[in-house]
């Protein structure tokens, strides 16, 4: 039937860490089961098509399928209230930073800015349509840069670059500059180098979105809310969540995981001020103890179907990973032994955390000037 493939699917993913369980290492599956009720009523009275509820360490994850376009007020209503309620679970149980990402006692029509974090994605479903949702905790909304850098750029990763006509032309990618409230496109092939001035520097230029040159469909797109410019003050990390459109234009799917194969340092360990390598994990392994980390990301690939998520496939539990997780785990030895040092502490002027001003206060008459 002709409408199967001219069908437009509004692919949304809405998350927020609303309390951690224990600590900020996992999430409590009360609050989980409070997101199944409120979407399976929701699914019921034809407001979405179809969802998952999932989690990544302390956050909780909707997936939802619907008709309405991003940034819809309905979808993010609802996102918005199974946050509050899971949030009073939460708070029954006193779990760990109960509501911690919910940043305003009201909503105001769209959770942007109010503290979750969303990738949402409309596009025309194909014959054939497979995603991956990433999902990450302990890690801000840069780390996505390096990966889709790799899957849409890099020959040496994505083979089709190179030998695929559908995607041999190349990607566009949109660039936010997060402090300033600006954005840009780079065109690649042949700005790659411009672009990676730009999204070299994760902490403050993300790559938002991706779009195939020849077509202009959308590929990928991130969250990109970065909490602490939203709330002015340390309130948790970003733990974004990322959506990748795999086959024909855009790469295939093992190209879309393999950049996960060479874990890259990322900013959000402890306390939000460390740098340590994203372990690849399956989903039962999103669970950061160790130091609270080191970060994670998880792999749930689907199959659209109408609308309809035919999955989730743990696309990080392949064995082909272990040797990823080791490296990972090499990785953040090697760095934790730097303590409270650079290169794993954050810069001083990046830290969620500092007692600086405090110190600094402390120490204000005993730092003696050095003439000439
Ligand atoms: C939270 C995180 C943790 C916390 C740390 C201290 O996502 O990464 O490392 O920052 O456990 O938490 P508080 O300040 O809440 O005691
Ligand atoms: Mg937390
Ligand atoms: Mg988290």
């Amino acid at each position: 039937m002709l409408w199967e493939f001219v069908m437009k699917i509004t692919l949304s993913v809405i998350k927020a860490d609303i309390g951690g369980f224990v600590g900020h290492s996992d999430s409590h599956p009360d609050c989980l089961a409070v997101a199944e009720k409120k979407l399976a009523q929701a699914k019921s009275e034809n407001k979405v098509i179809d969802y998952h509820v999932t989690k990544c360490g302390d956050d909780l994850e909707l997936i939802m399928t619907h008709q309405k376009g991003s940034g819809c007020q309905e979808i993010h209503g609802l996102a918005w209230d199974i946050f509050v309620s899971a949030t009073e679970v939460a708070k029954k149980l006193k779990l760990y930073g109960a509501g911690q990402d919910l940043l305003s006692d009201a909503f105001s029509g769209n959770v942007k800015g109010m503290g979750p974090g969303v990738a949402e994605m409309e596009f025309e479903e194909r014959v054939s349509e497979p995603v991956i949702i990433f999902m990450a905790d302990k890690t801000s909304s840069g780390a996505w840069n390096l990966p889709l850098y790799k899957m849409f750029a890099d020959p040496f990763n994505s083979a089709g670059l190179v030998i695929s006509e559908t995607m041999h032309n190349g990607f566009i990618f949109e660039v936010l500059d997060v402090k300033e409230n600006k954005r840009v496109f780079f065109r690649t092939p042949e700005e790659i180098y411009d672009l990676l001035l730009f999204i070299g520097s994760p902490a403050r230029y993300m790559v938002k979105n991706v779009f195939h040159k020849d077509t202009k469909q959308i590929s990928a797109t991130s969250s990109t809310q970065k909490l602490s410019y939203i709330a002015g003050k340390y309130v948790g990390k970003d733990d974004p969540v990322c959506i990748v459109r795999a086959q024909g234009n855009f790469p295939a799917v093992g190209e879309i995981v393999e950049p996960f194969a060479e874990p890259t340092i990322v900013e959000g360990w402890m306390r939000g001020s460390h740098y340590g390598p994203l372990m690849p994990v399956a989903m039962e392994d999103g669970v950061p103890t160790r130091f609270d980390g080191p970060p994670r990301v998880v792999a749930y690939g689907f199959q659209l179907a109408q609308g309809r998520l035919v999955g989730p496939r743990d696309m990080f539990k392949d064995k082909s990973f272990d040797d990823a997780r080791q490296k990972a785990s090499d990785l953040a030895y090697a760095l934790r032994k730097h303590g409270p040092f650079e290169p794993h502490r954050l810069p001083l002027e990046e830290l969620e955390y500092t007692t600086m001003p405090q110190v600094m206060a402390k120490l204000a008459s005993r730092w003696e000037e050095l003439g000439d």
